[in-house]
């Protein structure tokens, strides 16, 4: 059967290749409930401007509820020659209701159509993603308590660099995800503005008002230019590069953990609800869904990659290359939300591995900083302290001791105006406890952004 898309004009139906080639149906039936509340407050609108009588208007309602259901319950059959879901929706209408269900469509095309449905979706997926973020917070904010007295190597070039408090580590993290939350936010006021109306390109001679479908969808606005909202995919596109950006994120957590669980480092065991095993070395528990968080996060920069091109080279305005916008789309926010699914579970389940991370606290000199400004507060430039506690780290490393065991006859001879008060900042715990500025892992700033985030998370009483 030809497309109720195809007018009068049409003298030949359309080849069946043509219609396998074109459907969008097979994915953009992700968008069906976004559609209906579309046309209902379409249909709504279309009563309140008089282009509907009000008994029209209420069996259009009521016919497109049904449709919900029965796209739900799996009865209605979906047919490449109907293309798109907004096309199946209509028919389905005009089955139901004759010519009352062919007044739907007045005033609207499918192009303000479909981007109002996008819109609406992904206004809900940045929502379903931002409590997912929270949950994934919660999660590392509640390890904070009982990590309190952990400390880890922070590394630089991932080389063994200063020691840091185990809660540090994991507001880092919170942070991160709460500049993704930030952008998600951001970018949903740009979503939240109603497309409808604008019709193919350049609006309607009809009476339509627009704001009042706007407010009945709970947009804030209502997008000004009808050439510019035909062709605007920007909310598309922003949407997926702040899901890239939790992708990254989670993805460089991921590779963190694999690197850590390895015998080499040793410094975590994973949740074994997490891991699988080998079938053919009985030995291994291997961390496949960090692995697959980081091999995943692939497929969302290439969704990304996708999109960006798919609109560099479109003239004003819809170009039916707009409609390979949603499996980049839908793909990108699924895989975002299967990886945010399961790392809360593998942050709560995480075990710190606390004598392989004390012994390897012991070498590497993560003090040397802190004794370095020891000197510095005592009166010795920078670039001199640096070299002398470069000299102590080599004496060290030469009689195979820590900076703390050596004579301080040793510290003399290098800096001649230390005295033993100068053990008071070696070892990793009195490194720990000598930092003081704003942002650092200085217990109490750590106390208190702890406090902080608790507050902001609605965690006070933990
Ligand atoms: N399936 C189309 C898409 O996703 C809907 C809009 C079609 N508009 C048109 N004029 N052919 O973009």
């Amino acid at each position: 059967m030809d497309s109720p898309s195809r007018s009068g004009v049409f003298q030949k139906s359309t080849d069946g290749r043509m219609e396998e080639f074109a459907e969008s149906i097979s994915f953009d039936h992700e968008l069906y409930a976004h559609d209906i509340a579309g046309s209902i407050a379409h249909a709504q609108m279309l009563e309140t401007v008089g282009l509907l009588s009000p008994a029209e208007s209420q069996s259009i309602q009521d016919a497109l509820s049904e449709i919900r259901g029965d796209i739900e319950e799996w009865r209605l059959e979906f047919r490449v020659d109907l293309e798109d879901i907004h096309m199946h929706i209509e028919q389905s209408l005009i089955e139901r209701l004759g010519d009352v269900g062919r007044k739907l469509h007045t005033g609207r095309s499918r192009n303000d159509q479909v981007s109002t449905d996008l819109r609406l979706w992904v206004r809900d997926a940045i929502d379903r993603v931002d409590r997912r973020l929270v949950e994934l917070q919660r999660a590392f904010l509640g390890r904070c308590a009982a990590d309190a007295d952990v400390i880890l190597p922070a590394y630089t070039h991932l080389q063994r660099a200063q020691p840091v408090l185990a809660p540090h580590y994991w507001l880092a993290y919170c942070e991160k995800f709460e500049r993704d939350r930030g952008r998600l936010a951001d970018c949903r006021k740009r979503v939240n503005q109603c497309s409808l109306g604008v019709a193919a390109v350049a609006g309607t001679s009809l009476p339509i008002d627009r704001h009042d479908v706007a407010s009945r969808l709970g947009f804030d606005s209502v997008a000004a230019n009808s050439m510019d909202v035909s062709s605007d995919r920007d909310f598309v596109l922003e949407s997926a590069f702040a899901l890239t950006l939790v992708a990254e994120h989670l993805s460089t957590w991921a590779d963190e953990w694999i690197l850590w669980s390895t015998v080499e480092f040793g410094f975590i065991r994973l949740p074994q609800e997490f891991c699988t095993g080998s079938s053919i070395m009985p030995q291994k528990v291997n961390p496949d869904a960090l692995e697959l968080t980081r091999g995943k996060t692939a497929r969302v920069i290439g969704n990304l990659q996708t999109l960006l091109v798919l609109v560099k080279g479109l003239p004003l305005a819809y170009n039916r290359d707009l409609q390979e916008d949603k499996p980049a789309l839908f793909d990108s926010f699924a895989t975002v939300e299967a990886c945010l699914e399961v790392a809360p579970p593998i942050v709560g389940g995480m075990q710190w591995n606390r004598s392989a991370i004390s012994e390897r606290l012991e070498r590497g000199y993560l003090d040397a900083t802190t004794l370095m400004e020891y000197m510095i507060r005592r009166g010795v430039p920078q670039r001199t302290a640096h070299h002398s506690v470069g000299q102590l780290v080599g004496l060290a490393i030469q009689k195979g001791a820590r900076l703390a065991e050596l004579p301080l006859d040793d510290f003399q001879q290098v800096c001649p105006g230390l005295d033993s008060g100068v053990y008071g900042v070696l070892g990793v715990e009195n490194a720990v406890r000598a930092y003081t500025s704003y942002g650092s892992s200085a217990p109490r700033e750590v106390e208190k952004q702890v406090a902080r985030w608790k507050d902001k998370l609605g965690l006070s009483n933990l």
